[in-house]
């Protein structure tokens, strides 16, 4: 990034790639995450259920490039270690294949994790590093309504 870009942000430098690495982790496990559900789960729900899971994997993925463009430019390196730097983790899918329910909670958890996180880095970010601080608000805005897309398919499954 250039000198201007780099002068403007009013936290560590080291600290601000840190957090955007942590972020950055949780996105690549949730993709990794929904892509193994999307691949595996079964029953008479599961196409619909297959589709959306595949849909977010790859929003995950986009969130998780937007954030390595962020590192990148101020002059850091997107993480190799997911596991050891994600906060939010991965949750391997459940043993019944077709606990549909059980999938949407994993998800869900995953979602409001994400959530709360965002939510504490734009704050922290609002007023320090202006650039940052607005990916941080766009994911948590992307995040919000994926809560609420997962709540919405509960109901209906538990009907049954
Ligand atoms: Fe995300
Ligand atoms: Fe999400």
């Amino acid at each position: 990034m250039g000198q201007k870009g780099k002068e403007i942000v009013e936290i560590e430098v080291k600290e601000v790639i840190s957090d955007l690495n942590s972020a950055y982790a949780d996105e690549w496990l949730a993709h990794f995450q929904y892509f193994l559900y999307a691949q595996i789960i079964e029953g008479i729900d599961a196409e619909t259920l297959k589709k959306e899971l595949e849909q977010q994997s790859l929003d995950e993925m986009n969130h998780a490039k937007i954030l390595a463009n962020r590192i990148i430019q101020l002059g850091g390196t997107p993480t190799t270690k997911l596991i050891e730097t994600s906060t939010c983790g991965f949750s391997p899918p459940p043993e019944d294949r077709a606990d549909l329910v059980h999938v949407i909670e994993l998800v869900l958890e995953g979602e409001r994790c994400a959530i709360e996180k965002y939510n504490r880095l734009a704050k922290k970010y609002h007023m320090k590093d202006l650039v940052t601080h607005e990916i941080f608000e766009d994911l948590l805005t992307d995040e919000v309504s994926d809560e609420e897309d997962w709540e919405n398919f509960l109901p209906g499954l538990k009907q049954k």
